[in-house]
């Protein structure tokens, strides 16, 4: 099945997000505080960390690597086939084909396929030569983690990836993550794009160390304030991030009181977020006009253009920081 490139109101065609099919009950005390949410009966999704196995070698077991833009991520395909048997809890994949969407609001928010602002994103980090050595970095609605990836190459000090599902961060995330640490030394030659690259044959044994750079990296799951909240409560605390980078994470105007609260929470007083969309998402409403009125009538970011892309319909890239950062 190939993803599709739409997005769709949920299966009853209204535009509010469905009640939450996961298992995680609503807790009493936050339906209390959220009438609206309580309301539309929408959960919030647990945050979780995820940890790099061991066995590292695991990570990519049952996975075809392909490459673009130099770099190596799993053939999504495959993924799809090998997830369809219930392997996961949230079973999105199925979901997602049975709704004939890539979007299913509060249940699978798009992280199985590389949308086309990433690309924007990586080609204005290059051109832009944002700096990353010695920075943390979120990349936050990571999807592939193809952001992420790019700050690790260029030696930042710690990256985190974020993901709504768990499976995209199992299943997708954390195998190119793997794949591009591995694989360190030899970057992705552009001529390879689009064609399937063995992964590495060679078992790493339990009691080797991790490559230095995976060491670097921490994976998260779950709703932004909750992923928040648990970055603000781990036992583990991270500094806040120099950078976020965020790539096609604005197209529901319902989470952008999530998402505005998230930035305003780890973004470093000094750091900068660079965000990627698309003018407006039809048929979820949300879109870089609107997000950006939102962050001027919340008073706590200024925001401004760094670079446009005119073919097909118009995408920008953000760059936003605190009002009074320097
Ligand atoms: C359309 S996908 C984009 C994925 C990736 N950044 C890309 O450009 O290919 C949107 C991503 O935002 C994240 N996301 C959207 N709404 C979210 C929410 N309310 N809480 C947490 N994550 C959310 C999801 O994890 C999802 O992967």
């Amino acid at each position: 099945m190939d993803f599709r490139f739409n997005f769709f109101p949920d299966e009853d065609g209204s535009k509010e997000p469905s009640a939450h099919r996961e298992t995680e009950p609503c807790s009493p005390t936050r339906e209390h505080q959220d009438k609206r949410l309580a309301e539309t009966k929408v959960c919030i999704k647990a945050a979780k960390e995820h940890h790099i196995p061991a066995d590292v070698s695991k990570v990519l077991e049952n996975k075809v690597l392909e490459t673009a833009s130099g770099l190596y991520y799993v053939n999504m395909s495959v993924v799809e086939l090998t997830c369809q048997d219930g392997a996961h809890e949230e079973d999105i994949v199925s979901k997602s084909v049975s709704s004939h969407s890539d979007l299913i609001p509060g249940v699978y928010e798009g992280g199985l396929k590389i949308w086309e602002c990433t690309y924007d994103l990586m080609d204005f980090l290059s051109e832009a030569e944002i700096q990353f050595a010695n920075k943390t970095v979120l990349d936050l609605g990571c999807g592939a983690g193809l952001l992420g990836i790019v700050a690790l190459r260029g030696n930042a000090e710690e990256v985190h990836f974020q993901d709504y599902n768990s499976t995209v961060i199992e299943e997708i995330t954390m195998p190119n993550v793997v794949a591009n640490c591995i694989n360190a030394g030899n970057k992705a030659d552009s001529e390879d794009d689009g064609k399937n690259i063995k992964p590495p044959s060679k078992r790493r044994k339990k009691s080797e160390c991790l490559p230095d750079k995976l060491t670097k990296c921490r994976f998260f799951s779950g709703g932004w304030s909750e992923v928040c909240q648990l970055l603000l409560s781990s036992s583990k605390p991270c500094s806040k991030y120099d950078l976020i980078l965020t790539s096609e994470t604005i197209y529901n105007p319902d989470y952008y009181g999530a998402l505005h609260d998230t930035l305003a929470q780890l973004l470093a007083k000094n750091g900068r977020v660079y965000l990627a969309s698309k003018v407006h998402y039809f048929g979820v409403g949300g879109g870089t006009y609107l997000f950006e009125k939102f962050l001027e009538e919340r008073k706590v970011f200024r925001s401004s253009t760094v670079k446009e892309v005119e073919e097909g319909l118009k995408r920008f890239i953000l760059e936003i920081a605190f009002k009074d950062s320097t």
